[in-house]
Protein backbone atom coordinates (compact mmCIF):
# COMPACT_ATOMS: atom_id res chain seq x y z
CA UNK A 1 0.00 0.00 0.00
CA UNK A 2 1.20 3.57 -1.05
CA UNK A 3 -0.06 7.02 0.89
CA UNK A 4 0.43 10.02 -0.31
CA UNK A 5 -0.74 12.81 1.88
CA UNK A 6 -1.19 16.14 0.62
CA UNK A 7 -2.31 19.17 1.87
CA UNK A 8 -5.28 20.07 0.38
CA UNK A 9 -8.13 19.33 -2.33
CA UNK A 10 -6.43 20.54 -4.35
CA UNK A 11 -3.14 19.12 -4.24
CA UNK A 12 -5.14 15.73 -3.49
CA UNK A 13 -6.62 16.24 -6.87
CA UNK A 14 -3.66 16.95 -8.54
CA UNK A 15 -2.00 14.11 -7.48
CA UNK A 16 -4.56 11.93 -8.17
CA UNK A 17 -4.81 13.06 -12.12
CA UNK A 18 -0.90 13.00 -12.38
CA UNK A 19 -1.47 9.16 -11.22
CA UNK A 20 -4.65 8.43 -13.95
CA UNK A 21 -2.80 10.56 -16.81
CA UNK A 22 0.35 8.20 -16.33
CA UNK A 23 -1.84 5.45 -16.89
CA UNK A 24 -2.86 6.61 -20.02
CA UNK A 25 0.09 7.76 -21.30
CA UNK A 26 1.82 4.52 -20.26
CA UNK A 27 -1.22 2.37 -21.73
CA UNK A 28 -3.39 4.46 -24.33
CA UNK A 29 -6.03 1.94 -23.76
CA UNK A 30 -6.43 1.59 -20.64
CA UNK A 31 -9.63 0.42 -19.13
CA UNK A 32 -10.62 2.70 -15.83
CA UNK A 33 -12.92 1.72 -13.45
CA UNK A 34 -14.46 5.22 -12.31
CA UNK A 35 -16.18 6.36 -9.12
CA UNK A 36 -18.49 9.32 -8.21
CA UNK A 37 -19.56 11.57 -5.23
CA UNK A 38 -17.60 15.24 -4.85
CA UNK A 39 -14.63 13.56 -4.17
CA UNK A 40 -13.04 12.93 -7.55
CA UNK A 41 -14.74 15.78 -9.19
CA UNK A 42 -11.09 17.67 -8.99
CA UNK A 43 -9.11 15.09 -10.93
CA UNK A 44 -11.87 14.96 -13.14
CA UNK A 45 -11.16 18.86 -13.89
CA UNK A 46 -7.38 18.52 -13.95
CA UNK A 47 -7.52 16.06 -16.78
CA UNK A 48 -10.03 17.81 -18.58
CA UNK A 49 -7.56 20.40 -18.43
CA UNK A 50 -4.66 18.64 -19.44
CA UNK A 51 -6.69 16.89 -22.20
CA UNK A 52 -7.59 20.69 -23.42
CA UNK A 53 -3.68 21.44 -23.07
CA UNK A 54 -3.07 18.77 -25.76
CA UNK A 55 -1.64 16.81 -23.17
CA UNK A 56 -3.84 14.30 -22.79
CA UNK A 57 -5.94 11.58 -25.12
CA UNK A 58 -8.59 9.48 -24.52
CA UNK A 59 -9.36 8.55 -27.59
CA UNK A 60 -8.65 4.80 -27.07
CA UNK A 61 -9.52 4.83 -23.32
CA UNK A 62 -12.40 2.79 -22.02
CA UNK A 63 -14.44 3.09 -18.47
CA UNK A 64 -16.94 1.58 -16.64
CA UNK A 65 -18.53 2.81 -13.56
CA UNK A 66 -18.91 1.44 -9.77
CA UNK A 67 -22.50 2.25 -9.62
CA UNK A 68 -25.80 3.74 -10.27
CA UNK A 69 -29.28 4.44 -8.73
CA UNK A 70 -31.96 1.83 -9.44
CA UNK A 71 -34.81 4.12 -11.01
CA UNK A 72 -33.01 6.62 -12.33
CA UNK A 73 -32.43 6.87 -16.21
CA UNK A 74 -28.81 8.59 -17.76
CA UNK A 75 -30.55 11.97 -18.12
CA UNK A 76 -31.99 12.45 -14.16
CA UNK A 77 -29.67 15.31 -13.16
CA UNK A 78 -28.63 12.81 -10.46
CA UNK A 79 -27.64 9.93 -11.90
CA UNK A 80 -24.16 8.88 -11.93
CA UNK A 81 -24.41 8.81 -15.76
CA UNK A 82 -26.01 12.21 -15.83
CA UNK A 83 -22.41 12.55 -13.35
CA UNK A 84 -19.85 11.30 -15.23
CA UNK A 85 -21.42 12.91 -18.69
CA UNK A 86 -21.04 16.64 -17.06
CA UNK A 87 -18.10 16.03 -15.11
CA UNK A 88 -15.57 14.38 -17.09
CA UNK A 89 -16.68 12.39 -20.70
CA UNK A 90 -18.41 15.53 -22.39
CA UNK A 91 -15.26 17.53 -21.78
CA UNK A 92 -12.72 14.83 -23.18
CA UNK A 93 -12.30 13.06 -26.60
CA UNK A 94 -13.38 10.21 -24.96
CA UNK A 95 -16.17 7.78 -27.15
CA UNK A 96 -18.75 7.70 -25.10
CA UNK A 97 -19.89 4.53 -26.73
CA UNK A 98 -16.54 2.94 -24.52
CA UNK A 99 -18.45 4.54 -21.09
CA UNK A 100 -20.39 2.34 -19.23
CA UNK A 101 -22.41 2.89 -16.11
CA UNK A 102 -24.72 0.26 -15.01
CA UNK A 103 -28.29 0.96 -15.97
CA UNK A 104 -30.23 1.57 -13.08
CA UNK A 105 -33.34 1.51 -15.51
CA UNK A 106 -32.88 -2.50 -16.63
CA UNK A 107 -35.75 -4.64 -16.99
CA UNK A 108 -34.33 -6.89 -15.32
CA UNK A 109 -31.40 -5.68 -12.92
CA UNK A 110 -30.17 -9.30 -12.18
CA UNK A 111 -29.52 -9.88 -16.00
CA UNK A 112 -27.41 -6.19 -15.76
CA UNK A 113 -25.40 -7.15 -13.19
CA UNK A 114 -24.25 -10.21 -14.74
CA UNK A 115 -23.35 -8.07 -17.79
CA UNK A 116 -21.41 -5.42 -16.09
CA UNK A 117 -19.53 -8.78 -14.32
CA UNK A 118 -19.77 -10.44 -17.32
CA UNK A 119 -17.62 -7.02 -19.29
CA UNK A 120 -15.29 -6.74 -15.99
CA UNK A 121 -14.34 -10.34 -16.47
CA UNK A 122 -13.63 -10.08 -20.31
CA UNK A 123 -11.36 -7.21 -19.91
CA UNK A 124 -9.39 -9.22 -17.11
CA UNK A 125 -9.91 -6.88 -14.22
CA UNK A 126 -9.99 -2.76 -14.85
CA UNK A 127 -6.50 -1.68 -15.25
CA UNK A 128 -7.23 1.32 -12.79
CA UNK A 129 -10.05 1.16 -9.97
CA UNK A 130 -10.58 4.99 -9.01
CA UNK A 131 -12.48 4.85 -5.64
CA UNK A 132 -13.73 7.50 -3.20
CA UNK A 133 -14.98 6.18 0.31
CA UNK A 134 -18.18 7.03 1.72
CA UNK A 135 -18.95 8.03 5.70
CA UNK A 136 -19.24 4.45 6.93
CA UNK A 137 -16.80 3.24 4.56
CA UNK A 138 -18.48 1.98 1.67
CA UNK A 139 -16.81 1.67 -1.52
CA UNK A 140 -18.73 1.94 -4.64
CA UNK A 141 -22.23 1.04 -2.91
CA UNK A 142 -21.03 -1.73 -0.84
CA UNK A 143 -22.54 -1.27 2.34
CA UNK A 144 -20.97 -2.05 5.77
CA UNK A 145 -21.45 -6.38 6.21
CA UNK A 146 -21.61 -6.88 2.51
CA UNK A 147 -19.60 -10.07 1.82
CA UNK A 148 -16.55 -9.63 -0.08
CA UNK A 149 -16.99 -12.00 -2.36
CA UNK A 150 -20.10 -10.09 -3.83
CA UNK A 151 -19.86 -9.88 -7.40
CA UNK A 152 -21.89 -6.21 -8.95
CA UNK A 153 -25.55 -7.22 -7.75
CA UNK A 154 -28.39 -4.85 -6.51
CA UNK A 155 -28.23 -3.18 -3.30
CA UNK A 156 -30.37 -1.53 -0.40
CA UNK A 157 -28.58 1.54 0.69
CA UNK A 158 -28.10 2.25 4.14
CA UNK A 159 -30.34 4.81 6.26
CA UNK A 160 -26.70 6.62 6.62
CA UNK A 161 -26.07 6.84 3.34
CA UNK A 162 -29.16 8.19 2.01
CA UNK A 163 -29.34 10.90 4.30
CA UNK A 164 -25.23 11.65 2.93
CA UNK A 165 -26.92 11.79 -0.72
CA UNK A 166 -30.16 13.59 0.52
CA UNK A 167 -27.76 17.33 -0.41
CA UNK A 168 -28.37 16.37 -4.17
CA UNK A 169 -32.03 15.97 -4.18
CA UNK A 170 -35.17 18.01 -3.38
CA UNK A 171 -36.05 16.23 -0.45
CA UNK A 172 -34.80 13.17 1.15
CA UNK A 173 -37.98 10.98 -0.51
CA UNK A 174 -36.62 11.27 -3.78
CA UNK A 175 -33.08 9.42 -2.84
CA UNK A 176 -33.26 6.23 -4.61
CA UNK A 177 -32.85 3.63 -1.72
CA UNK A 178 -31.17 0.89 -3.77
CA UNK A 179 -28.50 0.84 -6.32
CA UNK A 180 -26.47 -1.82 -8.82
CA UNK A 181 -23.06 -1.69 -7.65
CA UNK A 182 -19.64 -3.29 -8.45
CA UNK A 183 -19.25 -5.94 -5.28
CA UNK A 184 -16.04 -5.86 -3.30
CA UNK A 185 -14.98 -8.78 -5.62
CA UNK A 186 -15.41 -7.18 -9.10
CA UNK A 187 -13.42 -4.33 -6.61
CA UNK A 188 -10.53 -6.10 -6.02
CA UNK A 189 -10.06 -7.63 -9.48
CA UNK A 190 -8.86 -4.37 -10.91
CA UNK A 191 -5.17 -4.66 -11.52
CA UNK A 192 -4.10 -1.25 -9.37
CA UNK A 193 -6.52 0.88 -7.33
CA UNK A 194 -6.50 4.16 -6.76
CA UNK A 195 -8.45 5.43 -3.33
CA UNK A 196 -9.16 9.15 -2.54
CA UNK A 197 -10.23 10.93 0.24
CA UNK A 198 -10.46 14.51 1.49
CA UNK A 199 -11.84 16.24 4.34
CA UNK A 200 -11.58 15.81 8.17
CA UNK A 201 -14.89 13.65 8.56
CA UNK A 202 -13.01 11.39 6.15
CA UNK A 203 -10.16 10.72 8.47
CA UNK A 204 -11.63 8.00 11.34
CA UNK A 205 -12.76 6.24 8.60
CA UNK A 206 -9.73 6.16 6.71
CA UNK A 207 -7.69 4.91 9.59
CA UNK A 208 -10.08 2.11 10.33
CA UNK A 209 -10.33 1.17 6.61
CA UNK A 210 -6.48 1.19 6.00
CA UNK A 211 -4.69 0.45 9.18
CA UNK A 212 -8.06 -1.67 11.21
CA UNK A 213 -9.41 -5.16 11.45
CA UNK A 214 -10.29 -6.06 7.35
CA UNK A 215 -13.49 -6.84 8.38
CA UNK A 216 -17.14 -6.36 6.27
CA UNK A 217 -18.16 -4.19 9.08
CA UNK A 218 -15.77 -1.41 7.65
CA UNK A 219 -16.08 -2.57 3.31
CA UNK A 220 -13.25 -0.21 2.17
CA UNK A 221 -10.94 -2.51 4.66
CA UNK A 222 -10.87 -5.04 1.85
CA UNK A 223 -8.18 -3.23 -0.07
CA UNK A 224 -5.61 -4.19 2.27
CA UNK A 225 -6.04 -7.28 0.88
CA UNK A 226 -4.49 -5.53 -2.75
CA UNK A 227 -1.15 -5.98 -4.04
CA UNK A 228 -1.49 -2.31 -5.63
CA UNK A 229 -3.49 0.28 -3.87
CA UNK A 230 -2.36 3.71 -3.88
CA UNK A 231 -4.32 5.94 -1.38
CA UNK A 232 -4.01 9.77 -2.19
CA UNK A 233 -5.76 11.93 0.82
CA UNK A 234 -6.06 14.76 2.53
CA UNK A 235 -7.64 14.16 5.52
CA UNK A 236 -5.50 16.43 8.50
C1 LIG B 1 -21.43 7.74 -2.93
C2 LIG B 1 -20.78 6.88 -4.02
C3 LIG B 1 -19.38 6.42 -3.61
C4 LIG B 1 -18.59 7.59 -3.06
C5 LIG B 1 -19.27 8.13 -1.83
C6 LIG B 1 -18.52 9.25 -1.15
O1 LIG B 1 -22.13 7.00 -2.01
N1 LIG B 1 -21.54 5.74 -4.37
O2 LIG B 1 -18.74 5.84 -4.73
O3 LIG B 1 -17.28 7.20 -2.76
O4 LIG B 1 -20.55 8.59 -2.21
O5 LIG B 1 -18.84 10.46 -1.73
P1 LIG B 1 -18.08 11.80 -1.48
O6 LIG B 1 -16.83 11.73 -2.30
O7 LIG B 1 -19.03 12.86 -1.98
O8 LIG B 1 -17.81 11.90 -0.02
Amino acid sequence: MRIIRTEDYNSMSRCAAKIMAAQIVLKPDSIFGLATGSTPIGAYKQLIEWYKNGDLDFSLVKTMNLDEYCGLSGDHEQSYRYFMNHQLFNHVNIDINNTDVPNGIADDLQAECERYDGLVKSFGGLDLQLLGIGHNGHIGFNEPNTEFDKNTHVVDLKQSTIDANARFFKSIDDVPKQAITMGNKSIMSAKKILLVASGKEKRDILERALYGPITPEVPASVLQMHNDLTVVCSVE
